[in-house]
């Protein structure tokens, strides 16, 4: 994590001049407190969990010599400081902003009421504070996250710095036992004077990509594993726009978690496609061979980029060095359970298109750029739907839903619909052009809930819906 106070260690490279700060965040004891000032400090009053987060600029001593970088940092911290709570808990988070424009805190994956959700409907003026309160209902173990969600400015808010942690966890955890460890995946974009690039033309069109993916605010830091040691990874994708296919080579992965929470059995993976705003949980296990390389990779991945480069080369995101010995914790063969929801009774279907001729209205739904004042779809509370997800764009298009987690039952490759293999809860799911998708999920509570494109720059230019859920 980059804090004011702890710019640290210096990461050099060829790609870059760039000084980015210390690791010191990567190593997180099971279960046990996170170090100190990565935590929001949380206050038991009644029963409920009193905190508070504020929005403003940052400057971050980044370059040797150079002028701080100018970030927006929740508490001065690139990442925001982490939420870890309990089911059935209550938060209750005063929240000042003090940027230079309006912003909400969106609590991104967590089923809590509409108009606690930081909504673009509930805009939070720049210079003025209000509160946050949601409890966090049984079952919602998981990983998730916050981020501004202000209309028509996501991305920039989310690209300065904007973006934290939450973890909720369960009282009778499988995987309690392993040791864990966060990684925030976030993307730097910097200008010759070391500040924080405003979007070029391809990053509204592509969504934008920095020279930097950042590991907990960090460039490529290092960190040990045991050989033989099995901890459980919760991995965040953060940035804009990058589908990340996630590779550990020389080291045994299974997964064991989306979005949402655990999956039913761990499950052996060579690598994870995580579209931005995605999470996973891996168990992690220190294999150690002289012909693999030791580390977190991005594999290539093409996403249909129609105005930079596709990506060509492994992309180093976390060196792994071998530490001594240690005997490999048991991975149990049941996680948990993920009741598959039943039958829908309403079907939907939602198209992502481009209109390349239209620079006012280039990324749609359903032939539509997003309104505030309009309703999409009506829904009702317990009712479970189920959606199609079309993409008959040229690029990839990451779909989320706020509000509740879905189930993917099928996806259709081109070629035909194939069922999805395993049962899983998650709220981002990636679309390849010319490819389908169909989940069904339910709504608990009612109020007006956003579903968008999570390349943030797409969501800003209008890939953005409002399904109204009615009691
Ligand atoms: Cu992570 Cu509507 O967003
Ligand atoms: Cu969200
Ligand atoms: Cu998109």
């Amino acid at each position: 994590s980059a804090r004011a106070d702890t710019a640290g260690a210096a990461h050099g490279g060829e790609q870059a001049e760039a000084v980015m700060p210390g690791a010191q965040a990567l190593g997180m004891p099971s279960g046990g407190p996170l170090p100190e000032g990565l935590r929001l400090p949380l206050e038991r009053k009644d029963g409920v969990l009193h905190g508070c987060l504020t929005a403003a600029p940052l400057n971050l001593p980044l370059l040797p010599g150079g002028k701080p970088t100018a970030f927006w940092a929740y508490n001065d911290s690139v990442p925001g400081p982490a939420i870890e709570l309990l089911e059935g808990e209550t938060l209750a988070l005063r929240f000042e902003n003090r940027l230079p424009q309006a912003t909400t805190v969106h609590w991104h994956g967590l089923p809590i009421p509409a108009d606690q959700d930081g909504n673009p409907h509930d805009a939070v003026p720049s210079g003025q504070a209000r509160e946050y309160r949601f409890t966090l209902p049984p079952g919602s173990a998981g990983t998730y996250w916050y981020h501004p969600h202000p209309h028509g400015h996501t991305a920039e808010q989310v690209y300065r710095g904007l973006a934290g942690v939450f973890v909720v966890r369960s009282r009778n955890d499988t995987l309690a036992h392993l040791p864990e460890r966060w990684l925030v995946l976030s993307d730097l974009k910097l200008d010759g004077d070391g500040q924080i690039a405003a979007n070029s033309e391809a990053d509204r069109m592509d969504g934008r990509e920095g020279q930097f993916v950042l590991v907990n605010g960090a460039w490529q830091p290092r960190l040990t594993l045991g050989m033989g040691e099995r901890q459980r990874w919760r991995v965040w994708n953060a940035t804009s726009a990058r589908v990340l296919k996630l590779a550990l080579p020389a080291h045994e992965v299974w997964l064991v978690g989306t979005d949402g929470g655990l999956i039913e059995r761990p499950r052996r993976v060579e690598y994870v496609l995580l579209p931005p705003g995605a999470r996973v949980e891996l168990a992690v296990t220190g294999r150690f061979a002289p012909d693999k390389p030791s580390g977190l990779l991005a594999l290539p991945y093409a996403r249909g980029k129609m105005m930079g480069p596709e990506q060509d080369k492994a992309l180093p995101l976390v060196g792994i060095e071998a530490g001594a010995a240690v005997a490999t914790a048991a991975l149990p063969r049941r996680l948990g359970k993920v009741a598959a929801l039943p039958k829908p009774t309403v079907r939907r279907r939602v198209v992502f298109s481009e209109d390349m001729a239209n620079p006012a209205a280039m990324f749609l739904i359903n032939g539509q750029t997003f309104d505030m004042d309009r309703v999409d779809f009506v829904g009702k509370v317990g009712q479970v739907e189920e959606w199609e997800i079309d993409n008959q764009a040229d690029m990839d298009h990451p779909f989320h839903l706020h509000g509740t987690q879905f189930q993917v039952t099928e996806r259709h490759d081109g070629q035909g619909w194939k069922k999805e293999p395993f049962l899983a809860w998650r709220d981002v799911v990636n679309v390849p052009p010319e490819q389908k998708v169909r989940l069904r999920f339910r709504q608990e509570l009612p109020g007006p809930r956003m579903f968008h494109c999570h390349i943030l720059e797409h969501e800003d230019a209008g890939m953005m819906g409002v399904l109204d859920v009615r009691a």
